[in-house]
Parts: structure tokens; C-alpha cells; sequence
């Protein structure tokens, strides 16, 4: 609370008071008294409760600086002296954090600063919002687009040195960060007739000035143009030069921002071109020409405007001056042409030269907005500015202002309804305690204006489409029939007469009492305007000029889309497009900025009191504050409420379970904040004081810190303890690999310890077993001594004896032979001795010796193993090292050029192969070679069967007309046999020799030869079966065209000849026998015999042949062959099964024929 305190500079060091709420005693005069009070300090800036009154200062102020724009950024509405970037700041912040789209809506009269206040919102938004490089462009772009539209759509008028003469409303769209994204400007109705003829005292659009003065010689030149205004009929002159306004500076501006907003310069140029059309176009002058008809005829007096005209738009001199001699009427398919006279000539001249500069605005419009839409297709939100032109009360008013002042009164109405009536309501609905107050609702003017029936756009809509002679004239008779009784409408003949001696009101005039005054609009032009007329020759000239721009801006020119259907009217584009901002405004939450104009002189300084007080009372200002004061400046439904202010108060955060009023009342109660502070509405909390709502605010931003430091402590927590958990889970893995390592260190070390102690014991061992060896030597060695000293000590006693007893001879000889021996035996002894203990030393020494080859051995394999282990990590980081230099030079596709290069070589080294291989030309080789690749199965399995079905070609194309007969009987062999007969398998590899006899050599056969007259297709012998046995006889068997012949064998007699005719049918098994029965049909003359039985080896091509005998005569039928393993046979009268079984396996005597009984013959084929 303390630091709330220090905050409210919105009551320190005022002048007056800032916000009109706080006013008292409340009347007019303090309220005027108040504004003037502040006006005099520079306090130009007032509020009524959140909408803000600007006073036009008419000088500079210097509060729109960027410490200023630092200062209001981001804090409460109230907190700091009024300002509009108070208000800009409020809406911008509650667009980013609430997501409520926002409309800013200026109102004022002409002059009373509201474009100049449309942009301190736009650049305090610019300053606050977003930063970097896209964003800054999209914002420079936005601000920009103003200087080029002021250029083209303002103009100095008596009451504003840059009056807009046309509405604007833009929408800057943002991103749920709040950076602006883009925007999109709607403009309404531009003001053309000023392009044509200006009221004393003002200037045509500032362009043209701008162009006149600011363009390099070069440009001008190339324009056509001259520097000095007085040469253009179309610049008013006496006030060409405007204080404070430099033309030529500004031209810059305008070319600098056509540059940044994104125009090409080829654009520019056009749009250059168009302007110095218009003015050029405004030189053209007519003269008149009597003709013989006696109708004045006009004619161009001095062609040379006319022709530059013409080179500038690329068009053609002739079409155009023919346009402004010609009118051609067109309906119904028929074309009728008139002629002009010289002030329908001028009238076509203006209309044209307002259309063209009208149109080239609308373009402009479209091609900023065609550079700063928005490029993403998010949802946006959006923040409208409507700076729309401003109430106009001039000498002499025309349709123009009546269209404007309509404009203001809709804007009035939504004013009314969204502050004024609206609040009551609320408070009426919401069950508060409310005393009504009462203002004015313009809504009855409004209904005047646009009501479908009987409003005045609608009557002015109705004259124009009328039949018949409409002039402004029977415009105004209807508006006197039609609107008399409506309490805001006055005219003269008016047929309630109430005004018929009201000398104020001309007879050519009709009044209109606007929420903002009287205005007296006078009915000329009204029609004109309304049609807003444009020959359809000129539109037509201008669609064939040669000129991009020009084309495009006369669609309706282009004689293949003609249309008839009038254009909608000017009142009626409007009506629509103003009904259409209302309702785009009334979606969005409303801010406004209420201009007041202080003096009629353009001065600082001068506060004039009635006119203030004039725009006071029609703005409905006093209503405002007395609304305002009694009501409650801030609500909210109750959920939000709760929902945004629940953590304030321990028994509502963090949930409340009762309802939701209970709630915000247990909340409130809990915060202390004084009872009348608050009304509980039946949906709504309603709260008196702003001060309040910000001391609310102010807790929830403390308590929100520490909610996040809250988060953020929890969070922390369970980061850490994730990292934690983590480490530990590594620390295990990293402990077992570790204790892995350790344990085969530690192995590897017992290991090599076991090896030591092992050698040592062996050692040992081997030296304990070489002590024992040594000693049991020794051993041996006493018992020989001893043995030895033991038979000296015998010998000797007995010698001793024998030299006590005889002393003889033979004893001394005896002992003599006994000493030798042992002698000998010792000698013996150590020989043996000495050659076991030598042969000891060299086993002893070829063990040492193994023992320690080994060892080397073993040595040495380590060492080469672990030369080896470098040499192939040697390599292995040699390669490493290449990669890691080389694959900087690789491009990241470089995988894939490989892969492609690699891919490529193989298919080459494949085709080039296949190339190079020789392959078998023959058709029935299966051979081909493997196939290379895997990928290329589908490839390699392709090119066989192109390789195969190619090399059948080059074979068949081989063939001699022999050859080709030969297989062509073949292939009718196969399609008649092949898997129906067990025999046909055989023929295959049989030639179809035909004539197997060689009939014309055998002298046996001269006879035959001659008797048969055609040529013969098949000779050879066959069986003939005996019905009676079933045994075969030989036969000569002849097929020829006609017939065939059976003959004897060896005399070559013939028994039968048949003509083919008379054979019906073959039958035949379907096993490996030749048997084949010929049908002969019943009642032929052959028939007498009965059919033929007959076996041959060529069964096959025997048939074969008949059949294709059948098919080749066209005469004949085809002959039927029966393929089954039972079929009659007649022989003469009897008809005959022939049956055939399969029998034994082959065993040499092959078929066998047996008559079963009268009517079966048995035929065992044996099994294959
Ligand atoms: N806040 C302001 N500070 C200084 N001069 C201002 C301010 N507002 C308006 N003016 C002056 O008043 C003139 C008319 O303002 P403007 O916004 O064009 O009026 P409107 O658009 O309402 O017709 C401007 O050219 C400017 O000289
Ligand atoms: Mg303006």
C-alpha cells in the first residue's frame, strides 16, 4: 500500500483536476472552466473515467518523447498525469495479456488533432512492443505507410492545414507475444471532387504541390512537367504555398517511404505518371464546332496537353479525343453514338480526371496493404485505429460533407451505445442501485440517413435508378414528401410548410439538425455524385493505354468484360462499408480519444469558450462524467474475479468450493477493503474506485513472485533429483566395469605369481630327487667298500691262515687270482659308474635346456602378439586420422555421390561384362551366367528373357521354308498330343521325314508311284491289325492331298485307296502304342470295308499330317481326333471295342494285340 501511495502522481501537482470524475461542484462551466484551466498550462490531455479528451495545442509540445513513451510504459492507467500513451499503453497491454482485440476511436471535427493523435498511438505502440530485425521492419513499414497516404489523401482546407479528405481505419496485427505482424488499411470514400475544383482558400491534395516543387529537373522532364503551379488549371493558386508546409521536403519524405513500404521503382514512376496525367488532363480545353445538324460539337483547342497526356499513359491521341467528341450509348446489343457538346466534354474531362486519381488512391491502399500483410497465418490479435474524417460544417456543403457527417453520427452511436446506454444497463441488469440519466441518442438522425425505405441515401439511390429526367432538383422534391415529418430534417418546401418563411434556408437546400449542429446541404450535385458517372468510351480509351498501371485501374475498360449492370452507387459503397467498420468495431473493446478543436484560427493560446463548449455539449461529455461518476469504474464477472485474485486470501487459494460470489465476498472481506468500496451485482463484482482495483493488483504481482519462486523451488528439486538419479545409475555402471578391470589385473598378477611358484617348486623338486638319487649312489657305494674291506679283512685271514697254516704256493696264487679279480671288479665298477653318471649330466642339462628354450619361446610370441596389437592400432588411428582430416572435404551428399558413382561403376562393369561373355545362341540353352549383384536379380532375370526371346528371333529368322513347314507341323503335332498321349515325347526328336520309303527311287513302287496322281505327303509301312487274331501285316501306307492308299508291301498293289473325305474321325490311346483307327464315315463308298485299324511308330506324324491335310483345305472339315483308351472299330458289319490296358514293365516283345472275344480286342501297352 505504501508504495502504491508514492505512486499516484495522477493527483499530484495537478492542474485542475485530471480526470473530470473528480470534478466538483459538477456543471458546464467548471467542466469548461477545467479544460480551459489545463489548456493554458499545456495540459492538453483530460479523462473522463478511461476515455481521454485531447485538446489540439496547435504547436508542438514536448511530451512525446522517448523518456515520456519510458515513463507511461507499463503502468496503471491512473497512476501518471492523463496522456494518451496512457491510454495507448492500457490497450496495448490488455491486447497482449488478456487477448482482447482493441479499436481506438478518434473523434472530433476537422482540425481537432486526431490524425496527429492516431499517430502518437501507432509510434507509442511501435516503441513499446517487440524489438529485432523483422519486427522493427514490419513497424517501420506500418509508420511509414502514413506520410505516402497523407501525401495523396490530404489536403489544406480552411480548417486544417493537412485535413484528411479521406476515412482510414488500420488494423495492426500482433502475435500472442504482442510483435506486430502486419496490418491492413480500409480507406472510405476519398474526396475526388477536390482533384477538379477547390473552395476559395484551400488546395488540391498536397501531392501535386509536393511533385511541382520537390522533383529534380530530370523528373520533371520526363513527367512533362513545369515548376510553376499557375500552368495547371487544376491547382488552385491562392494558397499554393501553405506556412509551415514544405512542399519539396515532404516530396522526399513521401519517395523515402514509398521506398521502405516496398514500392518498386518502376511503380513509383507510374504513379508519378498518373499524377502528371491528371494535371495535364486538367489542361485539355474544349471549343465548340457547329455542325450541319445544328448541335454544337466539342473539339480539343490546343492539342498538345493532349498528346503528352497521351505519350505519358502510353495511349493512342486519337482514341482519347474521340472519347471526349463521342459518347456511345450501348443496350441491348445496340450501339448508339452521339456527339458532345463542349460542357458535357468538361464534365467527361473531370470525371475522368477524378476517377483516374481516385483509383490510383484505392491502388495505393492496396498495394501498402499488399506490402505490410501479415506473412504467418497464426491468429492474430489486432488493434484497430480509426482516424476517420471529422465533423464538417463548411459555408457551402455538398454530398461530400453529408456523407462525412453521416460517417461521425454512426460513430456518435457507437460512442452512446458502448458508454452510455450500454453502462446504464449493465447497472439496471445487474440489480444495482441506479438512477437513470439522460442524454441524447442520435440514433433518430442515423435512420433519417440510411433507413432502407425512406432515408435520404435510399431516396438519393431511388432518383438515380429512375427512368426518366432526374435532376438534384426532383431529388429534393422527394426528400420534401418523404422526410417532411421527420423532426431533424428542414427544408424550405417542405410539405409540412413549417419552414416556408425560414429566409435561412434556400429554396435549392435541405437542413439536417446533426448531433453536432444544423448543417445546410445544398442539393447541387448530389446526383452526379451519387452515380459518380464514367463514360464507358473513356474507360474503354483508358483499358487500351499502354501502360501497366492504367490498365489495371479500368477493368470495367476491357471490351470483352462489358457489362451492362450499373455500378452500385456512391451512397450505397458507402452506407455498406461504414456498416461494416460498425460492426467490426463493436467486436473489439473500445478506447476513445474525444478531440477538441480550442479555436477556429488553426492558433495556440486561443481558447475559445462557446465553441468549446459547442463540441462539449454535442460530444456528450457531460453525460459521460455524470455516468461515469455515479457508476463504478471497474467490474468483472465474479469467476474471473475469483480466478485472478484467489491466491490474495487463504481460504480461496487454492480452490474455492462454494460459489463463486462467496467467494470473491470471503476474499474482499479478507483483504479489509472497505464496504463501499464494492457493489456485488448478480453476475458481476462492480468496483467503485481504480485505486482499489490497482491496491488489488499490486498484492496479486507480490504474491504471484513469491507462487513463482514456489514453482521454481519445486521444480529445482526435482530437476536436481533427476540429475541425481542419473549420476547414481552411471556411478553403478561405472563401478562394475571398473571392478571388472581390477579383478583381471588382480588375476592376471596371481597368475603370473603361480607360474613363479611353481618353477620354484619344481625346481625344488627336482633338486630334492637329484639329493636322493646322490645319496642311494652313495649308499651303494659304502656297501661295495664295506664289502670290499670285508672280503680284504677275509683275505687276508685267509691268507693270513693259508701263511700260518702252509705258506704255500698255490695259496699265494690263489690269493693273488682272488685280489685280481676284486681289482678287476673295482675297475669295472668305477667304469660302469662313471658312464651312468656322465649320461645323468646330459639328461639333467637337455632338461635345463628344453626348459629354457621354451621359455624363450614363449617370451618371443608375446612380444611378436604384442607388435602385432600396435601395428593394428597403428593403422587403425592412421585411418581415424584420415577420416577426421578428410571429412572436411567431403559435402554432406558426398555419401550419396559415392553411392551413385559406386552404383553407376557397377552397372557399367556389369553391361560391360555381359558384353564380353559369350552366350549361347541356341534357344534351348538354359545357361546364363550368375548373377553379380543381388541388386540386380530383377535386372539380370529382365536381360535374360529380352537375350532369350532376341536369339528365338535371330533363329526363327533362320528358317528356309522347309524348315519353317517342318516345325510348323511340329508345333500342331505338339498342341494335338503333347500331355494327352504317352508317345508323343518320342517323336519329339524325330524329324517329320515324309517320305520314309523313298517311293520314286524303289523300282518296287514304279507302278504305285504312277497310280497315285498327287504328290505324296507320307509314304511308309505300316501294320494293318487282323480283327480275327489282332496280329498286324505289313502295309504300304501313302497319305496324299486327296486320299490315302493302302498297298501290298512287297508288290506295291494297291488294296484300298480312300478319299480324305470320307474319314470322319481318328481314335487313338493316350498310352505309348502306334495304334491309330481311321474312321470311315457311315454311307461313303468306302465305307464297304469298315474302318482301319493300323499301328505305325510315326503315329504321331502320321496324324499330324491328316489333321493339318483337314485344316489347310478350305472345302473340307477338320478332321475329329479322338484321343481315349477305349473306342469301337467297325469292321464290315461288327462293331469292335479295341481296349487298351497298361501291362508288364517293358521286357523287348513291346505291344500286344489279343482278341479277347467277338467284340473286344485287348491292346497291353506296357508301363513305362
Ligand atoms: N498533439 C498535437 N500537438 C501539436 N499539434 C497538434 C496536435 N494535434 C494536432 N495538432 C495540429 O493540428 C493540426 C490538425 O490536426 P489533425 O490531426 O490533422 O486534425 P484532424 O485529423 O482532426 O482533422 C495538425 O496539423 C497539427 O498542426
Ligand atoms: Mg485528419
Amino acid at each position: 500500500m505504501s508504495k502504491m501511495e508514492v505512486k499516484t502522481s495522477l493527483l499530484d501537482n495537478m492542474i485542475g483536476v485530471g480526470d473530470m470524475v473528480l470534478l466538483e461542484p459538477l456543471s458546464e462551466d467548471s467542466f469548461i472552466g477545467n479544460l480551459k484551466n489545463r489548456f493554458d498550462h499545456n495540459e492538453i490531455y483530460t479523462y473522463i473515467g478511461s476515455v481521454v479528451i485531447s485538446m489540439n495545442p496547435y504547436k508542438p509540445l514536448p511530451i512525446y518523447t522517448a523518456e515520456k513513451v519510458e515513463e507511461y510504459r507499463n503502468r496503471n492507467f491512473y497512476e501518471l498525469s492523463p496522456h494518451i500513451y496512457a491510454l495507448a499503453d492500457e490497450a496495448y497491454r490488455s491486447l497482449r495479456d488478456q487477448d482482447k482485440d482493441q479499436c481506438i476511436l478518434i473523434t472530433g471535427e476537422s482540425g481537432s488533432g486526431k490524425t496527429e493523435a492516431s499517430k502518437f498511438v501507432m509510434s507509442y505502440v511501435a516503441a513499446v512492443c517487440g524489438k529485432g530485425q523483422e519486427v522493427n521492419k514490419v513497424k517501420e513499414q506500418l509508420l511509414q505507410s502514413n506520410p505516402v497516404l497523407e501525401a495523396f489523401g490530404n489536403a489544406k482546407t480552411v480548417r486544417n492545414d493537412n485535413s484528411s479528405r479521406f476515412g482510414k481505419y488500420m488494423d495492426i496485427e500482433f502475435d500472442f507475444k504482442g510483435d506486430p505482424l502486419g496490418g491492413v488499411i480500409s480507406n472510405y470514400l476519398l474526396e475526388k471532387s477536390r482533384v477538379v475544383k477547390q473552395p476559395r482558400g484551400e488546395r488540391n491534395f498536397h501531392i501535386f504541390y509536393q511533385l511541382l516543387s520537390g522533383a529534380s529537373e530530370d523528373t520533371l522532364k520526363n513527367l512533362k512537367l513545369d515548376r510553376d503551379f499557375s500552368k495547371y488549371n487544376y491547382l488552385s493558386l491562392d494558397s499554393a504555398t501553405v506556412n509551415g508546409l514544405d512542399d519539396a521536403a515532404s516530396f522526399r519524405t513521401v519517395r523515402n517511404a514509398m521506398q521502405i513500404v516496398g514500392f518498386m521503382e518502376d511503380e513509383v514512376q507510374s504513379v508519378l505518371e498518373l499524377v502528371a496525367a491528371v494535371l495535364k488532363l486538367g489542361n485539355i480545353e474544349f471549343k465548340p464546332e457547329s455542325r450541319v445538324n445544328g448541335f454544337d460539337e466539342s473539339r480539343v483547342k490546343d492539342k498538345n496537353d493532349l498528346k503528352e497526356m497521351c505519350e505519358l499513359l502510353g495511349l493512342e491521341q486519337s482514341v482519347l479525343e474521340r472519347a471526349f467528341s463521342f459518347r456511345t450509348v450501348e443496350a441491348k446489343m445496340e450501339k448508339v453514338s452521339t456527339t458532345l457538346n463542349v460542357a458535357q466534354a468538361y464534365y467527361a474531362r473531370d470525371a475522368l480526371a477524378k476517377n483516374l486519381y481516385s483509383r490510383l488512391f484505392s491502388w495505393l491502399v492496396n498495394r501498402i496493404n499488399e506490402s505490410i500483410k501479415a506473412q504467418t497465418k497464426v491468429r492474430k490479435k489486432v488493434m484497430g485505429v480509426l482516424d476517420i474524417y471529422g465533423f464538417e460544417i463548411f459555408e457551402d456543403n455538398s454530398f461530400e460533407q453529408f456523407i462525412i457527417n453521416y460517417c461521425n453520427e454512426k460513430l456518435q452511436q457507437i460512442f452512446i451505445e458502448l458508454t452510455l446506454r450500454e453502462e446504464q444497463e449493465e447497472y439496471v441488469r445487474e440489480g444495482i442501485e441506479w438512477t437513470n440519466i439522460e442524454y441524447f441518442n442520435n440514433a433518430i438522425i442515423c435512420d433519417l440517413i440510411e433507413n432502407n425505405q425512406n432515408g435520404i441515401l435510399a431516396m438519393l439511390d431511388e432518383e438515380c435508378l429512375r427512368p426518366g429526367t432526374v435532376t438534384d432538383e426532383t431529388f429534393l422534391d422527394k426528400l420534401n414528401t418523404v422526410c417532411a415529418e421527420h423532426q431533424h430534417f428542414e427544408s424550405r418546401q417542405s410539405k409540412n410548410s413549417k419552414f416556408l418563411t425560414d429566409h435561412s434556408l434556400p429554396h435549392n437546400c435541405f437542413r439536417i439538425q446533426h448531433y453536432a449542429g444544423k448543417v445546410l446541404y445544398r442539393v447541387e450535385g448530389f446526383v452526379d455524385k451519387n452515380n459518380d458517372l464514367l463514360y464507358r468510351d473513356l474507360s474503354q480509351a483508358m483499358y487500351k493505354a499502354n501502360h501497366s498501371l492504367i490498365k489495371l485501374l479500368f477493368p470495367e475498360g476491357n471490351p470483352s468484360k462489358v457489362n451492362l449492370k450499373r455500378p452500385p452507387t456512391a451512397g450505397f459503397q458507402f452506407k455498406a462499408s461504414v456498416g461494416t467498420l460498425m460492426k467490426n468495431l463493436l467486436t473489439k473493446n473500445p478506447n476513445y480519444i474525444r478531440c477538441i478543436k480550442p479555436n477556429d484560427k488553426k492558433a495556440a493560446h486561443i481558447f475559445t469558450d462557446s465553441l468549446v463548449c459547442h463540441q462539449v455539449r454535442y460530444l456528450g461529455l457531460m453525460e459521460n462524467v455524470r455516468v461515469r461518476r455515479a457508476g463504478y469504474a471497474f467490474r468483472q464477472a465474479y469467476e474471473p474475479c475469483l480466478e485472478r485474485y484467489k491466491m490474495l486470501c487463504k481460504q480461496t487459494w487454492p480452490h474455492w468450493r462454494g460459489p463463486v460470489r462467496d467467494g470473491v465476498e470471503v476474499l474482499l472481506t479478507d483483504l479489509q477493503v472497505p464496504v463501499e468500496e464494492f457493489a456485488y451485482g448478480r453476475s458481476k463484482i462492480f468496483i467503485r474506485n481504480p485505486r482499489t482495483l490497482f491496491f488489488l493488483e499490486e498484492k496479486r504481482r507480490q504474491c504471484l513472485e513469491d507462487l513463482a519462486t514456489l514453482i521454481q523451488k519445486i521444480f529445482r528439486g526435482w530437476k536436481s533429483r533427476r540429475q541425481f538419479l542419473l549420476l547414481k545409475k552411471s556411478q553403478v555402471v561405472v563401478a562394475a566395469w571398473y571392478r571388472r578391470y581390477a579383478q583381471q589385473k588382480k588375476y592376471q598378477k596371481i597368475r603370473c605369481s603361480a607360474l613363479v611358484v611353481q618353477s620354484f617348486i619344481r625346481g625344488w623338486k627336482a633338486r630334492k630327487i637329484l639329493r636322493e638319487l646322490k645319496y642311494k649312489k652313495r649308499c651303494e657305494e659304502a656297501v661295495t667298500t664295506i664289502a670290499a674291506y670285508w672280503h680284504g679283512t677275509q683275505a687276508r685271514r685267509e691268507l693270513r691262515r693259508l701263511k700260518e697254516e702252509a705258506q704255500n704256493k698255490h695259496a699265494v696264487s690263489v690269493i693273488w687270482a682272488a685280489w685280481l679279480g676284486t681289482k678287476a671288479r673295482r675297475e669295472l665298477r668305477c667304469l660302469k659308474n662313471e658312464a651312468r653318471s656322465k649320461q645323468a649330466v646330459s639328461v639333467i642339462w637337455a632338461y635345463w635346456q628344453g626348459n629354457k628354450a621354451r621359455r624363450e619361446l614363449k617370451r618371443l610370441k608375446e612380444e611378436a602378439r604384442r607388435k602385432h596389437a600396435i601395428a593394428v592400432i597403428w593403422a587403425y588411428w592412421l585411418g581415424l586420422k584420415v577420416r577426421r582430416e578428410y571429412r572436411k572435404f567431403f559435402r554432406a551428399n558426398a555419401g550419396k555421390k559415392i553411392y551413385d558413382f559406386t552404383i553407376q561403376r557397377i552397372m557399367q562393369k556389369y553391361f560391360l561384362g555381359l558384353k564380353t561373355t559369350t552366350l549361347s545362341m541356341s534357344p534351348i540353352d538354359k545357361s546364363w551366367p550368375a548373377k553379380p549383384y543381388g541388386f540386380l536379380e530383377g535386372t539380370h532375370q529382365e536381360l535374360r528373357r529380352i537375350f532369350h526371346l532376341w536369339r528365338c528371333k535371330k533363329y526363327r529368322s533362320k528358317f528356309t521354308k522347309e524348315m519353317k513347314a517342318t516345325y510348323e507341323e511340329k508345333l500342331a503335332a505338339s498342341e494335338l498330343f503333347k500331355d494327352k498321349k504317352a508317345l508323343y515325347p518320342s517323336s519329339v526328336g524325330q524329324p517329320f521325314k515324309g517320305d520314309y520309303v523313298e517311293l520314286s527311287k524303289n523300282p518296287k513302287y514304279q507302278k504305285l508311284n504312277s497310280l497315285v496322281e498327287d504328290k505324296v505327303l507320307l509314304a511308309d509301312v505300316v501294320s494293318k491289325i487282323n480283327r480275327a487274331n489282332g496280329k498286324g501285316a505289313p502295309r504300304m501306307f501313302l497319305l496324299t492331298k486327296n486320299n490315302f492308299v493302302l498297298a501290298d508291301q512287297k508288290t506295291g498293289q494297291v488294296k484300298t485307296s480312300v478319299p480324305l473325305p470320307d474319314l470322319s474321325s481318328v481314335s487313338v490311346s493316350t498310352q505309348n502304342d502306334g495304334f491309330f483307327a481311321l474312321r470311315v464315315k457311315e454311307g461313303a463308298t468306302s465305307a464297304a470295308k469298315g474302318d482301319f485299324l493300323l499301328s505305325s511308330d510315326r503315329l504321331i506324324e502320321i496324324i499330324t499330317k491328316l489333321h493339318r491335310i483337314g485344316s489347310a483345305s478350305a472345302d473340307r472339315n477338320q478332321i475329329k481326333i479322338d484321343i481315349s483308351d477305349e473306342f469301337l472299330v467297325q469292321f464290315k458289319q461288327d462293331k469292335v471295342c479295341v481296349k487298351f490296358i497298361q501291362g508288364a514293365p517293358k521286357n523287348g516283345n513291346g505291344v500286344i494285340c489279343k482278341r479277347k472275344n467277338n467284340r473286344l480286342l485287348e491292346v497291353s501297352v506296357p508301363s513305362p
